[in-house]
């Protein structure tokens, strides 16, 4: 069977992706640039997967406007990944400006802040939970900036925190305000390049490519340079800080243009692809808008409907432009809603597994129309038609 042209896919990633970037890479995949070969199997090192890396790094660049002071980089290891090699890195360059074993602080409003948090303790960090907002089992959105407790500036190496919690739908509209010489580390896996960013205000930007960019196997990585300078590793181990593997080592990777060891090019190009068709739809102003309309009507309809239909736990000012996530309430409407949806053509909308309730993820190829098609559809099963 033929793909639709626009599959009504709300899944939270991996992602839908542009039917056009995957016609194309499915030509690419193939037999590339009529090299005869496909994307899977050229060498990472030939002179075609350098462009397309380049390409890639450009694209992004140019989106978020990364100024002269940030480098941006290709990393394997997912999302999770990085949570081992912020604490690795961070601390290294901590190490070399001070001498010292930093400490870390971790704002936490959702599973993946928390998860982030678990890495670094387990790698041995001394860590301070500067705010964590789950309440009765929750993640209810972002606690007042008044309640938040930093760790002493003297000894912090970084402030970390996650700008989109895809699992809990709690998504910060502000950069977050760090003391003066911390820097600010954030995971953008679920939000990236769906909005504009200061990338200035920020040590370290990571992002897993499979929600708004890309396929699963790649991580964005947008760097300020001077992480890149680092304590050598005698004196980490005298610091009793862990040594990063190479294939999470910043610096390693950032002076090997991404190809220290063999990189997922395909992936890569999917990254190159999805960049190409937001700039020439004119850029992260734009797809902002859009992200923000699509977000908007979804609130709309869930806010309109009879008390009792749905519920929504997540704060009003914290809400997620991208993971909109609702509960239906009554025996057995759970069930109705999602089997309705999936008639009108509508899936990927059932919640995490941790948390259940419904999830539709409204990331950068999720078009209007299908968000008005399940705009209608909540309207009806509701009654506010
Ligand atoms: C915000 C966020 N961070 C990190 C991760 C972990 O990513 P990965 O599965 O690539 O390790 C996810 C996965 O969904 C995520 O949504």
């Amino acid at each position: 069977m033929p793909r639709l042209d626009e599959p009504h896919y709300f899944g939270a990633g991996p992602a839908l992706l542009p039917t056009a970037v995957l016609q194309q890479a499915s030509i690419d995949l193939l037999n590339y640039k009529d090299s005869g070969l496909g994307l899977g199997e050229i060498s990472h090192r030939s002179a075609l997967a350098v462009d397309v890396v380049n390409t890639a790094v450009a694209n992004i660049k140019s989106l978020l406007d990364v100024p002269e002071t940030h480098d941006v980089f290709f990393l394997q290891g997912g999302g999770t990944g990085e949570f081992a090699a912020v604490v690795y890195n961070m601390l290294a360059s901590y190490a070399l400006k001070t001498g010292k074993k930093g400490k870390a602080d971790y704002i936490v409003t959702g599973s993946w802040s928390d998860k982030a948090l678990q890495e670094a303790k387990r790698l041995g960090i001394d860590v301070n939970i500067v705010v964590n907002s789950k309440r009765d089992g929750k993640y209810r959105g972002i606690p007042d900036t008044t309640e938040w407790k930093f760790g002493s500036p003297e000894d912090t190496a970084y402030v970390y925190y996650c700008d989109n919690e895809t699992v809990d739908g709690v998504e910060f509209s502000y950069v977050p305000e760090v003391p003066e010489g911390v820097d600010l580390v954030a995971d953008m896996s679920s939000n990236i390049l769906s909005k504009k960013v200061d990338v200035s205000k920020y040590a370290l930007i990571f992002a897993g490519a499979q929600k708004n960019i890309g396929m699963a196997g790649v991580t964005v990585v947008i760097c300020k340079r001077s992480l890149l300078q680092k304590a050598p590793d005698a004196k980490l181990v005298e610091l009793n800080i862990p040594l990063a593997p190479l294939v999470l080592d910043f610096a390693i990777i950032a002076k090997n243009n991404s190809l220290y060891n063999t990189l997922p090019i395909f992936n890569v190009h999917i990254v190159s692809l999805t960049t190409d068709r937001l700039i020439a739809a004119g850029g992260l102003a734009v797809q902002e808008q859009i992200s923000g309309d699509n977000a908007a009507k979804l609130y709309a309809a869930l806010d309109a409907a009879p008390e009792g239909t749905f519920g929504l736990i997540v704060a009003k000012n914290s809400r997620s432009r991208m993971n909109i996530v609702f509960t239906i309430l009554g025996e057995g409407k759970e069930k109705e809603f999602l089997d309705g949806a999936k008639v009108r053509g509508m899936t990927g909308l059932a919640g995490h597994r941790s948390v259940g309730g419904i999830r539709v993820s409204n990331y950068n190829a999720v078009s209007p129309s299908s968000v008005d098609l399940l705009v209608s559809w909540i309207n009806e099963f509701a009654g506010t038609k």
